[in-house]
């Protein structure tokens, strides 16, 4: 039957509202401690900023045009630009960029500028380059070339080589991955960048560092993200290693690039140079918030020690007969798909027979503990359960769920390199 237009909507006593809420919020914080698949910091404490959520925010157009009142955030959001473009070496003079809703809208505004530059340009990216990619290519309209990885996902530099050969005729615009999403495996930029000069192609090289395009970039030493003489673009989430509680993103790039797409002034008194028009303003007070309270120094140890519990969960995982591995820099550690028991208690990411926990801050050694225990149970119950002092779960897990199961069970479909 048709909805009647006429019919008004019940309303909600109040306090029934908030009760509703409350509910919600506990699940949310109770789901926390075992979504561990999903890279979201959950360490920094955002609380002081919830009054602000009581009003729009809205960033609309150039982060350096204000709009008219003060309903807006762009002081805020040009400061935060400042830091990301320090941050990856980008030139004083000749630096640009926004805060989006996240890596989707940073890879798309890339892209967009990449195609400003060179019209007829070929799009490269790796197999295992984000899904947004293929996505933002279609709407764009862009031709592109997928290029090989090598085992634990990064990209095949000699496939890039020849790929590139065989399309001389086409300027190139290459994407690297900084953290994949299945290993956060990271394509070497300068090799790349040195790949296309020695080819001697003109290009647009843009990094989707997503998740660790900051936490590189933090590391000492680390040069690989320059937005001066290496990449052209460089797009990250906000919401990943700054843990923001909206999703957001950053991109940059340098202003001599970003002046080649058109740029219109209207009635809002902004520039219209970003992908969308309305921006929430809420996210630079959020990023704001977390580079002041914490600085480089403190979002570095953050890495670092996301890192050093990583490298503990290998450890762990590979005592108890689990073959696990991770890249070096990475807080994603990968291992063979856990039986049901596990997975169906924790929130991992898994595909064709692999899956991997990210040690993102916010997450403790006493989970990895208990994830590598609940681990242990499953693929060998008895003496553990014995062991372990622990009813309430014990009889909470279906006898079929613990059934054993070994590595060698689900190696054969997940390799495990290295
Ligand atoms: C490498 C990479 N690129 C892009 C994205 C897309 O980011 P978002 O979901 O914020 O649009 C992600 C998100 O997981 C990612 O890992």
């Amino acid at each position: 039957m048709p909805a009647d237009p006429s019919r008004d909507d019940p309303v909600t006593d109040p306090e029934e509202l908030l009760a509703e809420l409350a509910t919600l919020r506990s699940a949310v914080a109770a789901g926390r401690q075992t979504h561990v698949g999903f890279p979201v910091a959950t360490d920094i404490d955002y609380s002081p900023l919830a009054p602000l959520f009581g009003s729009l925010l809205n960033n609309i157009g150039d982060p350096w045009t204000d709009p008219a009142g003060a309903n807006h955030t762009k002081r805020y959001e040009r400061e935060v630009l400042g830091w990301f473009a320090d941050l990856f070496q980008a030139p004083v003079d000749d630096r640009w960029g926004y805060l989006t809703s996240g890596g989707t809208e940073g890879n798309l505004y890339a892209l967009r500028l990449a195609r400003a530059r060179f019209p007829k340009g070929l799009v490269y990216h790796s197999a295992d380059a984000h899904y947004s990619l293929p996505k933002c290519l279609d709407l764009l309209g862009m031709d592109s070339v997928v290029v090989r990885t090598d085992e634990r996902g990064e990209i095949d530099y000699d496939d890039l080589a020849g790929v590139l050969d065989q399309h001389r005729d086409r300027p190139a615009i290459v994407v690297a991955t900084c953290g994949t999403t299945m290993t956060e495996a990271a394509d070497d930029v300068p090799r790349i960048r040195r790949l296309l000069t020695r080819a001697a192609i003109r290009h647009h090289l843009h990094v989707d560092g997503a998740l660790a395009g900051v936490p590189l970039a933090l590391a000492d030493g680390r040069t690989s993200l320059r937005l001066n003489s290496t990449a052209d673009s460089v797009s990250i989430s906000g919401y990943k290693f700054l843990g923001t509680p909206v999703p957001c993103g950053v991109v940059l790039t340098r202003r001599t690039l970003q002046q080649q797409l058109g740029q219109a002034a209207n009635y809002t008194a902004t520039v219209d140079t970003t992908i969308s028009g309305s921006r929430s303003g809420h996210p630079a007070v959020l990023l704001w918030y977390a580079i002041r309270s914490l600085g480089r120094r403190g979002l570095r140890e953050r890495a670092d020690r996301a890192r050093e519990l990583a490298a503990y969960a290998v450890d762990r995982l590979n005592e108890a007969g689990w073959p696990a591995w991770r890249h070096d820099h990475a807080f994603t550690v990968v291992f063979p798909t856990p039986p049901a028991a596990v997975t169906a208690k924790w929130v991992l990411a898994s595909s064709a027979g692999r899956s991997h926990l990210i040690c993102m801050p916010g997450v403790s050694k006493e989970v990895i503990d208990e994830f590598v225990a609940d681990l242990a149970d499953a693929v060998d119950p008895r003496p553990r359960q014995r062991k372990r002092r622990a009813p309430a779960r014990r009889t909470t897990r279906p006898t079929a769920e613990v059934a054993p199961t070994t590595p060698a069970d689900v190696l054969h479909s997940a390799p495990c390199p290295r």
